[in-house]
C-alpha cells in the first residue's frame, strides 16, 4: 500500500480539506514513492494562523534557549543521515554520495545556527550626546514563508529554517512537489526535537496556489525563496511590503587561463558541471578557456566525461534528472545549440535504462559563442559549454555578460589575474583553483543580477535574512537632550 503523508500544522498531522493527494515517485524508474496532500489555499491560512499564535510565546523564548532545539535537530540529522540520503536519492534523484553531502549541510547549519543563539550580535555605539547609551539589538520579524526546491530538499529547506527559528521567527513552509517526502521525514525530526507547537508548519500542494497565498498574505512578514528567476519575478510582484529573500540560480562560468593547472580545472568542471547531474544553481554550466589550451582541455574534459556512468544514485556517478520536464528542456537545448552551430563533442541524449528513468547523458558543447542561448540560459542539467577566448579580460567580459551571477570560479597560476578576477567578476561568489559548488555554511551564500535581490544565506548574513534591527536610545541624563540635528 502506498504511503499517505499528511500537513503538519500546530502541531498535528492533518489532512487537506481538498481530500485529495498527488503522487510523488523516484525519477529513475517512476517508482511511486507516495502520496501527499493536494492542499488548498484554507489550508495554508490555517497553518498561518497557527504560525501566528506560536509567534507570541517563541518570540518571547531566549534566543539560547531556542537554540537548545536546533542542537536537537542537529543530532536528529546526524542520527537519521543514511535514512534521510538513502530517501533523497529515490526521490530527488542524486547520487549517494552527494545525498550525504544534502544532509551534511543540514547538519552544518543547524550546528552553525544553535551557535547563533548565543551571539546574535547587534551593536553598541557612542551617542553624540552625554549620559546617553546608543545600540542595536535584533528581533525577530515574525511568521516567515519558506518556499524551496527540490533539488536540496534537506539542505535549503535547513538553511532557511535554521536561521529563522533561532531569530525568534514561526515558519510555515510550502516545499516542492518533487520532494514532499523528504519534506515529511524533515519535518518529523523537526517535530522529534520539540519545538513548541505552530512555530513550524509544513504544507505540501501547488506553487501557483499555496505559494500565491504565502507570498500575499499580509499575517506573513517574509519570504525566502530559492527557484526560478520567473517565480521569482512573479513574488516580488506580488508580496506586497514585506521583506523578501531570493535566490534564483546561474550561469556560472569557470574560467582556465593557459597557465592553469589543466589537470586541476579538469576535475573542478567536471564536478561543477555534472555533479548533481547539473542540477545546482551553482553549477559549471560554461567553460570559459584561453584557446591555447582549449584543444587540449577538450580533450581531457571528454576522455572524463566518457568515464561517468549514468544510472541510479546508489551505484552510478550522474543519476536521473528530477522529471521528464526537465529532461524535455535538455533536449530542447540541444537541438538549440546544433541550430547555433555549436559543436557537440561529447554526449546530448536523453537515456532510458530498462525503458525507463530521466537520464540525460553528460554534454559538452565547444566553439560556442557567449550570446548562444546554450551559453545563456540556465538549463539546469548536465550542458556544459566551452567557449574559447584570446586573453584575460575577454574572458571576465564574456563570464559577466550573462543575466545571473551567482557562483564564478578561475583556474590560473597568476595571482595578480586572480585577484583582478575577484574584484571583477560579478558573482555573490568566486572560487579560485576550485569549482563553483560546494559552499561552506558559516559563509554567506546569494548572488547578484538575475541571481537575487541582495539578500545572503547561511553564515552570519543568514541571520540578516531573518531578523530585525531595532536601535536604541537609552537617555539617562534626567533632561530633555535634544540631538545636535535639533539643537
Ligand atoms: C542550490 O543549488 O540551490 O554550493 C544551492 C553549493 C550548494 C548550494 C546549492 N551548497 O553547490
Amino acid at each position: 500500500m502506498v504511503m499517505v503523508c499528511k500537513n503538519y500544522i500546530g502541531g498535528r498531522w492533518v489532512s487537506s480539506s481538498s481530500c485529495k493527494t498527488l503522487l510523488s515517485s523516484n525519477p529513475a524508474d517512476d517508482t511511486v514513492l507516495g502520496n501527499f496532500q493536494a492542499s488548498t489555499r484554507d489550508d495554508i491560512r490555517h497553518a498561518i494562523a497557527s504560525a501566528e499564535i506560536a509567534f507570541h510565546s517563541w518570540r518571547d523564548t531566549p534566543a539560547p534557549e531556542r537554540a537548545k532545539y536546533l542542537f536537537n535537530m542537529r543530532d536528529l540529522l546526524v542520527k537519521n543521515k543514511e535514512r534521510l540520503a538513502r530517501l533523497i536519492v529515490l526521490e530527488m534523484g542524486k547520487v549517494i554520495s552527494e545525498a550525504r553531502g544534502d544532509v551534511q549541510e543540514a547538519i552544518d547549519i543547524f550546528e552553525y545556527m544553535a551557535g547563533e543563539g548565543r551571539r546574535m550580535f547587534g551593536h553598541t555605539t557612542p551617542s553624540e550626546l552625554k549620559d546617553k547609551f546608543a545600540m542595536t539589538i535584533r528581533l525577530p520579524i515574525g511568521v516567515v514563508g519558506l518556499i524551496t526546491p527540490w533539488n536540496f530538499p534537506i539542505a535549503i529547506p535547513a538553511w532557511k529554517s535554521a536561521a529563522a527559528l533561532i531569530c525568534g521567527n514561526t515558519i510555515v513552509w510550502k516545499p516542492s512537489s518533487d520532494t514532499p517526502l523528504c519534506a515529511v521525514e524533515f519535518t518529523k525530526l523537526i517535530a522529534e526535537a520539540g519545538l513548541p507547537h505552530g512555530v513550524f508548519n509544513m504544507v505540501t500542494g501547488s506553487g501557483e496556489e499555496l505559494g500565491d497565498e504565502l507570498v500575499k498574505n499580509q499575517l506573513v512578514r517574509a519570504i525566502s525563496f530559492t527557484g526560478s528567476r520567473d517565480v521569482g519575478e512573479r513574488i516580488i510582484r506580488s508580496s506586497g511590503i514585506k521583506r523578501v529573500g531570493l535566490e534564483l540560480g546561474g550561469k556560472n562560468a569557470i574560467i582556465v587561463m593557459d597557465d592553469a593547472d589543466l589537470d586541476l580545472a579538469v576535475d573542478g568542471i567536471v564536478w561543477g558541471a555534472f555533479g548533481t547531474s547539473g542540477q545546482r544553481c551553482t553549477a559549471a554550466s560554461r567553460v570559459i578557456v584561453h584557446e591555447r589550451v582549449k584543444k587540449i582541455l577538450e580533450k581531457k574534459l571528454v576522455d572524463r566525461a566518457k568515464k561517468l556512468t549514468v544510472g541510479e544514485g546508489m551505484h552510478h556517478d550522474v543519476g536521473p534528472l528530477i522529471n521528464s520536464s526537465a529532461v524535455e528542456k535538455c533536449v530542447r537545448y540541444i537541438g538549440i545549440g546544433h541550430i547555433e552551430q555549436a559543436k557537440l563533442i561529447w554526449g546530448g541524449k536523453h537515456v532510458l535504462i530498462k525503458g525507463k528513468g530521466n537520464f540525460f547523458q553528460p554534454t559538452i558543447f565547444t566553439n560556442c559563442k557567449p550570446g548562444m542561448r546554450i551559453c545563456q540560459d540556465e538549463i539546469f542539467g548536465p550542458i556544459l559549454s566551452i567557449i574559447p577566448v584570446k586573453n584575460f579580460g575577454e574572458a571576465i567580459a564574456v563570464a559577466n555578460g550573462v543575466g545571473y551571477g551567482l557562483s564564478s570560479a578561475i583556474y590560473t597560476t597568476d595571482m595578480a589575474k586572480a585577484f583582478h578576477a575577484i574584484n571583477k567578476l560579478e558573482a555573490g561568489l568566486t572560487y579560485v583553483n576550485s569549482s563553483t559548488i560546494g559552499s561552506e555554511c558559516h559563509l554567506p551564500f546569494g548572488g547578484v543580477k538575475g541571481t537575487g535581490n541582495g539578500t545572503r544565506e547561511a553564515g552570519i548574513k543568514g541571520i540578516d535574512e531573518f531578523s530585525e534591527i531595532k536601535t536604541v536610545y537609552f537617555d539617562y541624563s534626567g533632561k530633555l537632550q535634544k540631538a545636535t540635528i535639533d539643537d
